[in-house]
């Protein structure tokens, strides 16, 4: 099968590669997945350069390292454990990132990382659900915001145009928040048409004088996710007394990429720690989110997609030869929505 491999990374750029590799074959817990298409996601552009290798290498098997976390196909062999799926279902899964990749035509998955694709959902929506739509989930359940008395809640989401920010700003909307987004000027009226009710261009504005009294921050933006700190007083500045801050964007891979794994996760612990504690003695609540792969919730996210407010945004397509184009796309910006490896165009028009 063709995959795109990494095959250098570090401070003379990442290197991709399309290679021919063995089909993959499924340990017993474990599908193969012919892909569809594949999806891309901001951090793929960091991995390829090598950020988060320190612990990446550390959990990772060894074997070339082809990228992507996540995408949707139908099932080709299932492992002798397997009981939940057979050849021919259409599935989509995420993983790992120290797991196999998707950016291939085949990829083998822990079958618990993975959900049949239900009725009424597309393979390219599919596609582009699994990673951004169980880390959005991610942080709503951390924030507290998967419960009915989301209703009324003001929520402020940054980066609204994004992947991940865009499932949030409108799953929001039809929980009945009240929602303030950042987004880029030329995101602005998209953002708005995902149902906020203030939108906030980052270039131009300053949140911190429009907003005041959120019950939650919503933190999906990093602008130099290796950055050695992190200023988070802006958001405490806009919370209410008694309010959540819930962030994706944390030291841990950074840390470890210093400090080397094993230190770096237990310094990052420490860190985080200790910003949680004096958020609290200022009366807020602070949540680090990091995403978890799982069918069970894919399939609960793919059922919310069918009925309209989780519905993934898909951006440009490309073909799966040309990874490294699509992800020059998603670093150059601004976002909107996903960008896509379309990886067999017959798969994808399967319903
Ligand atoms: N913790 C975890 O496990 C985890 C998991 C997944 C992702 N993440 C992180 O989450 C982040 C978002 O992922 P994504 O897929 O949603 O990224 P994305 O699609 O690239 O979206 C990023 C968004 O940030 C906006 N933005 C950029 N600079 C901004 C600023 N200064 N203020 C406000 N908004 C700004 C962009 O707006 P415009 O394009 O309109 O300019 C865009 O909407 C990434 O940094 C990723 O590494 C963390």
């Amino acid at each position: 099968m063709k995959a795109i491999v990494r095959t250098s990374a570090g401070t003379a750029g990442g290197r991709l590669q399309l290679q021919e590799l063995a089909e993959p074959r499924p340990a017993a817990k474990e599908i193969v997945i012919r892909l569809a298409a594949a999806s891309i996601n901001p951090i793929d552009a960091l991995i390829r350069e090598g950020y988060g290798d320190s612990l990446f290498k550390w959990l990772r098997a060894k074997g070339p390292m082809v990228m992507g976390l996540d995408g949707a196909g139908v099932v080709s062999a299932v492992g002798s454990e397997v009981r939940d799926f057979k050849p021919g279902d259409r599935v989509m899964a995420a993983t790992m990132p120290f797991a196999s990749g998707f950016y291939a035509e085949a990829v083998a998955v822990k079958a618990a990382w993975a959900c049949k694709i239900p009725a009424g959902l597309g393979m390219a929506e599919a596609a582009a659900l699994p990673y951004a739509g169980l880390t959005a989930a991610q942080v709503l359940s951390a924030a507290g915001l998967d419960a009915p008395s989301t209703a009324g809640k003001k929520v402020l989401v940054h980066g609204g145009s994004g992947g991940i920010g865009s499932l949030l700003v409108q799953h929001l909307h039809r929980a009945g928040a009240w929602v303030a987004s950042t987004c880029g000027g030329s995101n602005l009226e998209f953002v708005r048409g995902l149902g906020a009710d203030q939108v906030i261009d980052y270039r131009k504005q300053d949140f911190t004088r429009l907003l005041s009294g959120m019950d939650v921050v919503i933190n999906t933006v990093a602008p130099d996710p290796r950055a050695r700190s992190l200023n988070e007083a802006p958001h405490l500045s806009v919370l209410k007394a008694g309010g959540t801050y819930a962030s994706l964007i944390s030291p841990t891979l950074t840390l470890s990429d210093v400090l080397g794994a094993p230190l770096g996760v237990a310094a990052s612990g420490a860190w985080m720690g200790l910003a949680k504690l004096r958020w609290a003695l200022a009366g807020k609540m602070h949540h680090w989110v990091y995403f978890r792969p799982s069918g069970a919730r894919l399939a609960e996210l793919a059922r919310w997609a069918v009925e309209g407010s989780y519905r993934p945004v898909i951006g440009r397509r490309y073909p799966l030869a040309d990874a490294a184009a699509a992800l020059a796309t998603v670093e150059r910006g601004p976002a909107r929505g996903k960008v896509l490896l379309c990886i067999d165009q017959q798969l994808l028009e399967t319903t």
